[in-house]
């Protein structure tokens, strides 16, 4: 008799390796973020009929503004059109969209167009995406640590009454669940500032799948993995 399969209620994925699956090909890195684009939504889809509650996906992180301008001129557009392309169809399938990040720096048009995606689809209940576009996991902890600070200072919070509840509350998206399963495509083993508070317990599966590759097959392998994982969270 086969085992039952854990299904992860929560799962983050960092989406990498576009640029290696473009050079592969001769091509142009942005060909292989364009091709990126719907392995996500092919993933999404594949993680509603699996019974995933929520999906994280880090889109463009803190550390991107590194890349060529040019790069991060056609991620910032791209991202804008993706969730415009995207958003109705998601609507649809009863996805909530949430974009977790930070403001600074990234173009108003991609703010606007996440708080509409957001709005479009508040009552939904299938599935939560979270949209991670310019987040950063140290950001996110100074961006909290900030607002608690100010807090305490305005006499609304005792340093001593702080716990981790506490912190959740400050945090880009408070009612997060914790991660259980943390992927990551293209084979690069490391977490890339993301999500550290919330994958504190995660179990982590790296697949040398470029990103482009992925298909809704690879997801639930990676889901059979975890399945296999012996979760202890510190009990004997
Ligand atoms: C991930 O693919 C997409 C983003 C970071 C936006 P990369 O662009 O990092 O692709 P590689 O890692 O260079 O292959
Ligand atoms: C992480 O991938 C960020 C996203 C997928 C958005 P990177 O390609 O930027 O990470 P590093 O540079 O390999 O750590
Ligand atoms: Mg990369």
């Amino acid at each position: 008799m086969s085992k039952k399969i854990e299904i992860p209620e929560h799962i983050a994925i960092v989406m990498d390796g576009n640029g290696r699956w473009a050079k592969d090909r001769g091509l142009a890195r942005t060909a292989g973020h364009e091709a990126g684009e719907k392995v996500l939504f092919d993933l999404v889809e594949a993680a509603i009929g699996f019974g995933v509650k929520e999906l994280s996906a880090y889109a463009f992180s803190t550390e991107n503004w590194k890349r060529t301008p040019e790069e991060v001129k056609f991620l910032m557009g791209y991202s804008r059109d993706v969730l415009r392309r995207r958003r109705d169809r998601l609507n649809e399938m009863g996805v909530k969209i949430q974009w977790i990040g930070r403001p600074q720096r990234l173009w108003k048009s991609v703010i606007s167009e996440l708080e509409e995606a957001q709005e479009l689809t508040r009552k939904n209940k299938t599935l939560t995406l979270n949209m991670c576009v310019n987040y950063g996991g140290r950001s996110e902890l100074v961006d909290a640590t900030t607002a608690l600070a100010r807090d305490v200072k305005r006499g609304k919070l005792k340093p001593d009454a702080i716990t981790e509840k506490t912190i959740e509350k400050y945090l880009y998206s408070p009612k997060m669940r914790d991660v259980d399963l943390f992927l990551r495509s293209s084979g690069e083993q490391r977490t890339s500032n993301f999500l550290p508070w919330q994958s504190v317990y995660a179990e982590f599966v790296f697949m040398d799948v470029l990103w482009p590759d992925m298909t809704p097959k690879q997801l639930w392998k990676a889901i059979e993995i975890y399945s296999e994982r012996d979760r202890r969270f510190g009990k004997a």
